[in-house]
């Protein structure tokens, strides 16, 4: 099948950024050299739904180069960079993704994913938000028996899946590559505590030094933005529903209040809960003049962007990334990244280290896939922990850093009671 893109001549930055991506990418590196290069990958289909960036293009590009063949879409329009795109062409993978298409189009690029990736015989699927598993027990059922199994990216999509799992709708083996330690202890806490701040502060211009800002959810991603935002001077309250998370936000620090609460004090708001309505109608209503609004979460309904827009008076571009609200009341909110995905609508995503490690995951699941995925059962399964082990060893390798082995005696020690 044709790839679709919106201009190839974009090619040569892209290039330019994938090579600065690989450049970065020792642990990717070092698991295609010891597992990917066994030909379990070679003329199987591999779908991708994943935005399209550097890193992203970079697993595509050694998916490729280990013999598979790789189609591409992005989960919506706004995460697509069209240089990148234009260069994983150039490099024989086919994408189906603009940043001009219609947000409501985002489904047809991802079947035509499908579509192409299961062309010529089975294919796995690297799954960003369960989107291309629910197109595949959806509009393309008839594909079903040519999917050997996908990996999920993201803490929403494993939640999805799970869902599938106990309502029996699941239909083929499905690996929760968030759920391995080397992707979310780092990817979720380190990569968007960085990412999402870097974005907001890009788009905005502002400086975090001395406001007050409102951190809704206390997870992985929550952690992370609340102590990079603290690092940067941010006075940080957390908003919770979970009494623990809350209780451990307090006990690192920070201030814990109810949304509602937190509302009329905040100077700059980020949801990651993966939740929706969290910050909706009546929390807009108290927001001081000029608060900023963001979306870290992997949901788009985090902010309620709807009922935002419907409270407006006026709605106005701020700046190219920012959408001011004018209330009725003259107060401003603004809005950045359009209440989606912060850190990809308006920024460049994770650092690219972070995602080696990821990507390292990702193709580990793939190269599991391959070999395994026809004995699994279709449920949700996790990475074997020495995999993970083996990731992070191959990471602090990378960065010149060592531990110990436990000795025999000592993990009789720890495995005995008579001691
Ligand atoms: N921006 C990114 O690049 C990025 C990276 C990784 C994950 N994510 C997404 O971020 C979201 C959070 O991921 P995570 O790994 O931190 O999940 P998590 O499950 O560890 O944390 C979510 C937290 O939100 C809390 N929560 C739920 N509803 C809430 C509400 N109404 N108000 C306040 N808190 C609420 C939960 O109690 C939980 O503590 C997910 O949607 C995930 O897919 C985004």
């Amino acid at each position: 099948m044709e790839s679709s893109i919106r201009d190839p001549s974009l090619a040569p930055e892209g290039h330019r950024k994938m090579d600065w991506a690989a450049r970065h990418s020792p642990v990717l590196d070092a698991v295609r050299g010891r597992y990917l290069e066994d030909g379990s990958l070679r003329d199987l289909g591999v779908a991708i739904c994943l935005p399209i960036e550097a890193k992203t293009a970079r697993l595509a590009d050694v998916l490729a180069g280990a013999g598979a063949r790789v189609a591409v879409a992005a989960p919506l329009p706004f995460v697509v960079q069209d240089d990148v795109a234009a260069a994983l062409v150039e490099r024989g993978v086919t994408v189906f993704a603009s940043s001009e298409s219609p947000p409501e189009e985002a489904d047809r690029d991802l079947e035509r994913a499908l579509d192409a990736a299961t062309a010529d015989g089975e294919a796995l699927l690297i799954d960003d938000r369960a989107a291309l598993v629910r197109i595949a027990h959806t509009t393309r059922r008839g594909l079903l028996p040519r999917i050997r199994g996908a990996s999920e990216e993201t803490t929403s999509g494993v939640a999805k899946l799970r869902a599938m799992e106990r309502g029996g709708e699941l239909r083929f083996p499905c690996i929760a590559a968030n759920d391995a330690r080397c992707k979310h202890l780092f990817d979720n806490r380190y990569g968007t505590g960085q990412s999402a701040l870097e974005a907001i502060m890009h788009a905005t211009n502002l400086m975090f030094g001395g406001k007050r800002m409102v951190v809704a959810g206390y997870g992985w991603c929550g952690r992370g933005i609340a102590r990079y935002a603290a690092g940067l001077g941010a006075r940080v309250v957390v908003c919770e529903v979970d009494p623990v998370r809350g209780l451990e936000a307090y006990a690192d620090g920070f201030e814990v209040l109810p949304a509602l609460e937190a509302a009329g004090t905040g100077e700059i708001f980020v949801t990651a809960t993966g939740n929706k309505g969290v910050l909706g109608r009546e929390h807009f209503a108290r927001m001081r003049d000029g608060a900023v609004l963001a979306n870290a979460g992997g949901v788009d309904v985090e902010i309620d962007v709807e009922a935002l827009r419907a409270s407006a008076s006026e709605v106005r571009r701020a700046r190219r990334d920012v959408e001011e609200f004018v209330m009725p009341d003259g107060r401003s909110l603004f809005l950045v990244g359009r209440g989606m995905v912060v850190n990809l609508t308006a920024g460049d995503g994770h650092p690219v280290e972070i995602m080696d490690l990821t990507f390292a995951i990702q193709a580990l699941c793939a190269h599991r896939l391959a070999n395994e995925g026809t004995s699994l059962s279709p449920s949700v399964h996790l990475l074997p922990r020495e995999i993970d082990d083996e990731v992070a060893r191959i990471k602090l390798e990378a960065v010149g850093m060592g531990i110990d082995e436990i000795t025999p005696e000592q993990r009789d020690f720890l495995e005995s009671w008579r001691e």
